[in-house]
């Protein structure tokens, strides 16, 4: 076998240039996965997206029977982002199953279940009937869900209470579990050292916070519930905090989310520690974002001969002194900064 000793030849390359990673016991050909809920469960976004070029696809989330949602208006756009209170409207497993898992099984991308349920039994029922499932790479376990036995606290702001939906679930599946944080906490360190604790293979991060619009004229809330989940790049700094925060605070792969428009901000989201990152709003506005964002990751590493995308994660300096230049500009890199 030849060795490639000549650091120029990657330059011409760009398949020498590693972008796969490994998050928790799942391989994805590069860190970019679309986020729950924004995209559907694929094959809406097919024509426009070559599915198979995604690191992973997190599937809109699913509750065990069918959820109708909230009333509209359930969107409404914010300076820098959108307010969402969708609900977690879903077909349900079952038809989920029927309808919709047929098309992703085609797929050579890893498929991931996002569910949520109200109470603990049903994320375990979940978790367990997803178990006998084929082609399904991990499950991410929503816990912004509010449990109405403890009177309607979501169970991903109290670490206690995370502790034991993730550790119900770990206990009835062998695929990778993913626990989705809340940043509606004081203290992201702490539920997330506690769903580590629980069994999870990994963290992402974050949800939506919660916030709410007025319509001035009417005096009424812009949406039917009054309150939603803020995402887009308004939310960005926030989430970037909280993932560099998670990153230190436990050992196992953590998943950025929160304002990923691009390829820039994606490599942020890396530098801070997360292993791969999630797209979601900018799904909205382009629908092509995560294959930009690929391709701008990808962009990056060829203009700075960087071999291993992995050589970025957790790269962040906080030392004093000159740090080294590095060029993040090029053709074909997605986003305008
Ligand atoms: C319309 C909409 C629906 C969403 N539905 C879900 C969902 O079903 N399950 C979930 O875990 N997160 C859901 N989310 C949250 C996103 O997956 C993501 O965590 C959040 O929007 C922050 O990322 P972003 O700023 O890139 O959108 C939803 C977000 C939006 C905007």
């Amino acid at each position: 076998m030849m060795c490639n000793l000549n650091p120029q030849s990657a330059i011409h390359n760009p398949q020498s240039y590693n972008l796969a990673v490994e998050v928790g016991g799942i391989f994805m050909k590069n860190p970019v996965m679309t986020a729950s809920g924004t995209f559907g469960y694929g094959q809406e976004l097919a024509s426009l997206v070559d599915l198979n070029r995604l690191g992973g696809i997190i599937v809109k989330g699913l509750s065990l029977k069918p959820s109708a949602g909230n009333p509209p208006p359930r969107t409404v756009e914010t300076c820098g982002g959108m307010l969402n209170a969708i609900g977690l409207e879903n077909p349900g497993l079952e038809a989920f199953v029927q309808e919709k898992l047929p098309f992703l099984q085609t797929l050579e991308t890893p498929i991931v279940l996002n569910i949520y349920g109200h109470e603990t039994k049903a994320y375990v029922e979940l978790a367990e009937r997803i178990q006998d499932l084929e082609g399904i790479a991990g499950i991410e376990v929503n816990i912004s869900c509010p449990n109405v036995k403890a009177g309607g606290i979501a169970f991903g702001t109290d670490p206690k209470m995370a502790f034991e939906v993730v550790k119900a679930v770990r206990e009835k599946t062998g695929l990778p579990l993913i626990a989705k944080l809340s940043p509606n906490v004081a203290d992201i360190k702490a539920i997330a050292r506690s769903v580590e604790e629980a069994g999870a293979d990994a963290v992402s991060l974050i949800n939506t916070i919660t916030g709410m619009a007025v319509d001035v004229a009417t005096r009424r809330p812009k949406l039917a519930n009054i309150t939603g989940g803020l995402s887009g790049p308004a939310i960005k700094p926030i989430a970037l905090r909280m993932v560099w925060e998670a990153a230190q605070a436990v050992r196992i792969p953590v998943i950025g989310i929160g304002g990923i428009m691009d390829a820039l901000d994606a490599l942020e989201f890396l530098i801070v520690g997360a292993r791969a990152v999630q797209v979601g709003t900018a799904n909205f506005v382009n629908p092509r974002a995560t294959l930009e964002i690929v391709e701008g990751l990808r962009s990056y590493l060829v203009k700075n001969n960087i071999t291993d995308i992995s050589n970025i994660i957790g790269s962040l300096r906080t030392e004093q002194g000159a740090s080294p230049q590095v060029e993040y500009w090029s053709d074909g890199f997605a986003g305008k900064k």
